[in-house]
């Protein structure tokens, strides 16, 4: 049966962790070319843009000996042009993979259950896991570790925050959430992640102070105030995400030796400042490069 990356819920701590470690084999290997997606094709549908997703991928795919297609809204403009069922079906009869970053979280359902072939979610509105993957990676290689550690998000309980808990619950990283009121995660998938959190004995908290969220945390995570699909809340938005800039004022209460962590793209000045990403705690460039590795470990898992 096919396997799909869709959520990280639908993975275990041990098949994570798996990844992550094959991600920091591939690694140690940076550069070098191999031949286990010989003849295998890749389609990226991508709705909206992407730097880090669309490369990282492309590069990827490269590196293990397979093919890309990118397929942009111009091509394919699903459930637009044509039915998601339709395409799921059309493209499964000539490639090996459909790797899709699409709005509406359903299409990425529905392709999953009509494509014939492994589907990959590159995001979309409630989840993004190739980052968290990224992440986790990344936490890991700088903390040695998860144990003990805790994970403070200030700002919006987007695809980012969803996909970043639901990976620390699995893996037993503590995660404390500080937004605005009306931007808190999904109850359901908050509620799934608190569940995991249990099995592996760490905490998921949500709150509205970031100073508390902050306090002696060792990891500091920000997202974009405004995601992709949601321009026209853009003024609305950053006056209520006031008050949730990770600055130096908000980073005296971590601890001593925090990472900070930003997906990117980010807004030098809104949701971090330049001092903090650009500082010499910031592993943002590190998370980007991570993307390609642990994208290759699903690439190896789903695939060859
Ligand atoms: N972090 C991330 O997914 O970046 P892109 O939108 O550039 O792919
Ligand atoms: N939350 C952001 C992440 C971009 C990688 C968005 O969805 O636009």
């Amino acid at each position: 049966m096919k396997r799909d990356l869709i959520k990280l819920s639908d993975y275990s701590g041990a098949e994570i962790v798996s990844l992550i470690d094959s991600a920091g084999l591939l690694k140690k290997q940076k550069g070098k070319l191999r031949a286990d997606l010989k003849g295998k094709t890749v389609a990226l549908v991508f709705q909206k843009p992407s730097n880090r997703t669309r490369v990282s991928f492309e590069v990827g795919v490269y590196e293990l000996g397979g093919h890309c297609l990118y397929l942009g809204p111009e091509e394919i403009n699903l459930g637009k042009r044509e039915s998601t069922y339709d395409v799921a079906k059309t493209l499964s009869r000539y490639v090996h993979c459909i790797v899709a970053r699409v709005f509406d979280s359903k299409d990425i359902f529905e392709l999953a259950q009509h494509a014939d072939v492994p589907v990959i979610n590159a995001l979309c509105d409630l989840y993004h896991p190739c980052q968290a993957l990224a992440d986790i990676q990344t936490i890991r290689e700088k903390m040695g570790s998860f144990k003990g550690l805790t994970l403070a998000y200030v700002g919006d309980g987007n695809n980012v925050f969803h996909s970043l808990m639901i990976a620390c619950a699995k893996v037993g990283i503590n995660v404390r959430f500080a937004g605005p009121k009306g931007y808190d995660p999904n109850y359901e998938i908050v509620q799934d992640a608190k569940d995991s959190a249990k099995k592996n004995r760490c905490t998921i908290e949500l709150g509205r102070n970031p100073q508390q969220a902050v306090k002696g945390a060792d990891i500091i995570y920000s997202d974009v105030w405004v995601s992709m699909g949601q321009e026209k809340e853009k003024a609305k938005r950053i006056k209520e995400f006031k008050g949730y800039q990770v600055n130096k004022d908000l980073v005296k209460a971590a601890h001593k030796d925090y990472i900070f962590m930003h997906c990117l793209p980010a807004h030098r000045g809104l949701e971090v400042t330049a001092d903090i990403i650009d500082g010499e705690h910031s592993v943002v460039f590190d998370q980007a490069e991570n993307r390609l590795h642990a994208q290759k470990a699903v690439l190896l898992k789903l695939l060859a």
